[in-house]
């Protein structure tokens, strides 16, 4: 039902005209009961209250209801129901504070889902690889099979990357958190790529060769421990899309104020939709969860986070014909 004095975008003036109806109402009624109706003062005084109160009623109606209506949602919301919204029927103050509500409620909304998409892909995720050992160790107990090197192994890969999982977990959260300081500094891009490209090499298959080119001298400004993690992801990633035989591309380049960081494969390549996609939290395009089949989705979701921390940029590219383009800015170190 709409409000008479809904049209009102100040509160202060409709209870300013409410009083003065009310006041108005009152002393006329009071006036007409006691001169022309003869009655005895104090029931026209009562008839001029009552006659006041109803008035305020219908003058005031509306004011008040977005009142009610989010206490009644934050009531509903403190036990876990979300996506009620509050009907907003004045333009004053109260209605502005309804929008704001509104907005706040949403917010929540999205805040609880995220939560619970996330909970429920780090119960998946650790599933998979304690469901993998408690097969394998009951195997044993039960004398299906004999603890072999082999199993052994498989067992230890299971072992490796729930501790992979859980370190990637806790790091996202130090980083989302905000609590874990960068240690920013002028630092050598030259050193993180060949430190990154060494590293993989000690993994990769023999047939994938990497090549590096990079300006002599470049230095960005930034952690030095946190973009080695960045182009290692990057850098693990191209390897695991690579063909065999394959090549990995890593340069550096100064442009305008940024550091310029690329790693390129010529793998499949990250298909046009997922483009954006492939840096959210536990996103695998492909839908691969094997104990082999690659990581959690969680290695672009934590080198974005650095990356913008840093202030910097980072983001997938398609090459053609085939292949992937990572690209990451940096800031550049003063004086570089
Ligand atoms: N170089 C690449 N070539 C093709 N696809 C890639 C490449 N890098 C990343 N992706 C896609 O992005 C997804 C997310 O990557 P990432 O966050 O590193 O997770 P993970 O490596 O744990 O799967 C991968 O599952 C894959 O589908
Ligand atoms: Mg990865």
């Amino acid at each position: 039902m709409i409000s008479p004095l809904g049209s009102l975008s100040s509160l202060k003036l409709k209870l300013g005209i409410v009083i003065v109806a009310a006041v108005w109402v009152t002393a006329v009624s009071t006036i007409v009961a006691v001169r022309w109706l003869d009655l005895p003062p104090i029931v026209g005084a009562a008839a001029g209250i009552v006659l006041a109160l109803a008035c305020v009623q219908v003058l005031a109606r509306g004011t008040t209801k977005p009142l009610r209506e989010m206490a009644a949602v934050a009531t509903a919301m403190a036990r876990g129901e979300h996506g009620r919204e509050v009907a907003v029927t004045s333009c004053d103050e109260v209605g502005e504070l309804a929008h704001a509500f509104n907005r706040m409620t949403a917010e929540l909304a999205e805040t609880d889902r995220l939560r619970r998409d996330l909970v429920a892909n780090v119960s998946h995720e650790l599933r998979t690889p304690i469901g993998a050992l408690q097969a394998v160790l009951e195997n044993v107990v039960d004398g299906v099979s004999e603890p072999d090197p082999e199993t052994l192994r498989t067992m230890l890969a299971q072992t490796r990357r729930l501790g992979r999982l859980v370190t990637q977990l806790l790091d996202l959260s130090r980083l989302e958190a905000g609590d874990q300081p960068f240690d920013m500094r002028p630092f050598e891009i030259g050193d993180v790529l060949h430190g990154a490209a060494r590293e993989a090499r000690l993994h990769a298959p023999e047939d994938v060769v990497f090549s590096i080119d990079v300006e002599d001298g470049l230095r960005a400004d930034g952690d030095p421990e946190r973009i080695h993690q960045v182009v290692m992801n990057l850098v693990d990633n191209a390897v695991r899309y690579s063909p065999r035989p394959g090549h990995v591309a890593l340069r550096a380049c100064r442009q305008d104020r940024v550091v310029r960081v690329e790693v390129d494969d010529d793998g499949p390549g990250i298909p046009h939709d997922d483009l954006e996609r492939v840096f959210e939290r536990f996103y695998r395009g492909d839908g691969r969860r094997g104990a082999d089949g690659g990581g959690a989705g969680l290695g672009l979701a934590i080198a974005r986070w650095i990356v913008e921390l840093h202030g910097g940029t980072i983001r997938a590219e398609r090459r053609e014909p085939h292949g992937s383009h990572m690209v990451v800015t940096l800031p550049v170190a003063p004086r570089s």
